[in-house]
């Protein structure tokens, strides 16, 4: 496969939505997916698609912006963290992360104000190429967890 099977163009947000609901298919507690791009981006789009994914009402999906971290399901299906108003250099010892993730997958917005490194996540860059069009692409799939960048080729996939 080349390189541009890890990258997609949507057409709306539904379309946004969808790839992650696929990209949830492959996803397992311990599983971190970290989300950059502008205000805009898509990226609380991207999870609302990953939770419709996991079964969860994706209506449920909020930007967490002032909450930090939303749980949806019981038992826990997917976390949501949102680093915005951390900023960058952001401390997230706080949060738990290990703990979080024993229970579900996480996706974490703004997540290069902190360093996720540890978490070994699969790292996803949005970008705003038209009003309706947003570019998604993973970044440094080399570093990732070859599982999670196969299930993120395999949603691109199914586009
Ligand atoms: N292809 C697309 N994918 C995702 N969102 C899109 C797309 N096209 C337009 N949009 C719009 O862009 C905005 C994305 O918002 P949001 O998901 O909250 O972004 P972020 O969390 O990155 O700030 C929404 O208003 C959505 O309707
Ligand atoms: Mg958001």
């Amino acid at each position: 496969m080349n390189g541009a099977a890890l990258a997609l163009t949507t057409d709306g947000v539904s379309g946004t939505e969808a790839v992650a609901a696929r990209l949830a298919a492959g996803l397992r507690p311990g599983d971190l997916i970290a989300l950059d791009g502008p205000l805009g981006a898509g990226k609380t789009a991207f999870v609302r698609g990953l939770a419709s994914g996991l079964g969860v009402d994706p209506r449920v999906v909020k930007s967490p912006t002032f909450v930090l971290h939303h749980v949806y399901g019981a038992p826990p299906r997917l976390h949501h963290l949102d680093l915005y108003r951390l900023g960058p250099g952001a401390g997230i010892g706080l949060l738990d992360l290990d703990g979080l993730l024993e229970s579900a997958p996480a996706a974490v917005e703004w997540a290069g104000y902190a360093d996720l490194e540890p978490w070994r996540p699969l790292r996803l860059l949005l970008d705003i190429a038209g009003d309706q069009l947003r570019h998604i692409e993973v970044r440094a799939p080399d570093d990732a967890p070859p599982r999670l960048v196969a299930a993120w080729r395999a949603a691109v996939a199914g586009t």
